[in-house]
């Protein structure tokens, strides 16, 4: 399975800014790729067009959008469907991030039900679980992780392609803080993550990517990567300037 870098641009950039950024990251990273790793930009999504634009033609870029409403269409003022999201050119799309959870108030069974329904409209979808500081401390980490994946899962048929279904492991203590999670907790969090993929989807479970999200930069990606279970990182701060995230893709 390749490794997976992604970088969440979250609310940040207008258009010019995310063309600028995304054909300055093609520029550094194209050519030096290692064999086995592929990059997705996920911009807000107004910036999805240019971004689309300034990657096309580079092999091993892919783009997602941040969010989706798990409807065709409809009276559902301010929300995008996933048709709308693969005719922008995205193929992917974040559900249950923990800003979504935590700041915007979606539900387990909500996240679960975008969960299904984006990839049963075509997208690929790269679900987000993680506990919060007082969850971890209270001994809750394996139950809030596997509520979390149990309903994020529900309606995902079994013999989804391995290719098309990530996990991200992204401790909510972790986001945006510079307080990485240690090597143990992380091997920790990816163990469970992957023994309740092996419970729900058998032997492909060992097949999906799992990442990594929480204050990576250039100098712990390498290690954080090498991790067993470990399939790749998601990046939010360190992803907003083109030198950074290149550093960590390349390293
Ligand atoms: P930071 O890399 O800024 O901690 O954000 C992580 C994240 O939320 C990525 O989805």
């Amino acid at each position: 399975m390749n490794k997976l870098f992604a970088a969440n641009w979250k609310m940040h950039k207008t258009t010019a800014e995310a063309r600028q950024s995304a054909s300055e990251l093609v520029g550094l990273v194209s050519g030096k790729l290692k064999a086995g790793r592929e990059v997705m930009i996920l911009p807000p999504f107004t910036a999805l067009a240019p971004v689309v634009e300034a990657l096309r033609g580079s092999a091993g870029f892919l783009v997602g959008a941040q969010n989706v409403y798990p409807q065709k269409q409809g009276a559902f003022t301010g929300e995008v469907s996933p048709g709308m999201l693969l005719d922008a050119g995205a193929s992917f799309v974040l559900t249950g991030h923990s800003e979504r959870r935590h700041v915007l108030g979606e539900t387990d069974d909500l996240v679960g039900t975008k969960t299904a329904f984006g990839l049963e409209s075509g997208l690929g979808v790269i679900l987000c679980v993680g506990e919060k500081l007082g969850e971890r401390k209270a001994g809750e980490l394996k139950a809030v992780l596997e509520r979390q994946i149990r309903a994020g899962l529900r309606d995902v048929p079994k013999d989804t392609p391995p290719a098309r279904l990530v996990l991200a492991y992204e401790p909510v203590w972790a986001i945006g803080t510079g307080e990485v999670a240690s090597p143990k907790d992380i091997l920790e969090a990816h163990a469970f993550v992957r023994h309740m993929l092996a419970e729900i989807f058998g032997p492909s479970g060992s097949e999906l990517r799992i990442l990594y999200g929480g204050s990576v930069k250039p100098d712990n990606a390498s290690e954080i990567i090498a991790l067993d279970n470990v399939d790749g990182v998601l990046v939010g701060g360190a992803s907003l300037k083109a030198d950074e995230f290149s550093r960590i893709v390349l390293a």
